[in-house]
């Protein structure tokens, strides 16, 4: 099987989604999941789950990107893993230590990239008055939200949505997107999925 390291900031729903797809039938399994933030309440739900979780707090770094990814990727390469899976993630990622990763990053992304790079993905729609919003999983590449599209899922704007609702409601679509896509990339096929 192929070996997943998961990186979190937050709650870590899409960790979570990934991880239960992989306790079945799966060709990959979970051997770690990072934080930056210590207190992310994701590491717990990870140890729950009986996956290996760490912290790597980027606050100590004081906005020195290198060393903290150093940091970052000593205790990743104790794991060993195939693939990274950027899972509500929210740091920014050097040129180098994308190359690292180069063909085995994935990421989620709240729009329907190349839409609404960045923040608050979910405001943006809405203020642009679009008819439809959604998530994409891409290959990471050193250009922010950028790289390969493997998958991209979408929702309705509904009359008078805030930006919770709709995220609320992409969110539900990435705990199907994301399993799926590294499911497939698991396998070896790259091959994007588009749901309609
Ligand atoms: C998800 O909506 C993910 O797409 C987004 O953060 C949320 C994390 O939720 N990611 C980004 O905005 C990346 N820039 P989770 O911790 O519950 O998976």
């Amino acid at each position: 099987k192929k070996r997943v390291a998961i990186l979190i900031s937050g709650g870590g729903s899409n960790m979570v989604a990934l991880a239960r797809d992989m306790a079945g039938d799966h060709p990959a399994r979970p051997v770690l999941v990072m934080a930056n933030d210590p207190a992310a309440a994701g590491l717990a739900r990870a140890r729950d789950m009986g996956i290996d979780a760490a912290a790597v707090d980027h606050r100590p770094f004081r906005g020195d990107r290198a060393a903290f990814e150093a940091a970052l990727m000593a205790r990743l390469q104790e794991a060993a893993p195939d693939i990274l899976c950027l899972a509500g993630f929210m740091r920014v990622l050097t040129e180098g230590f994308v190359a690292r990763w180069q063909g085995r990053m994935l990421n989620i992304h709240p729009s329907l990239l190349p839409k609404y790079r960045g923040l608050d993905t979910h405001a943006r729609a809405l203020a642009a008055g679009d008819a439809e919003h959604g998530c994409t999983v891409h290959e990471v590449t050193p250009a922010l939200d950028d790289g390969p599209i493997l998958g991209q899922a979408r929702v309705p704007v509904l009359p008078g949505d805030s930006p919770a609702d709709l995220a609320a409601r992409v969110l539900v679509e990435e705990h199907r997107l994301y399993p799926a896509v590294l499911r497939r990339f698991a396998s070896g096929d790259r091959r994007p999925i588009l749901t309609p």
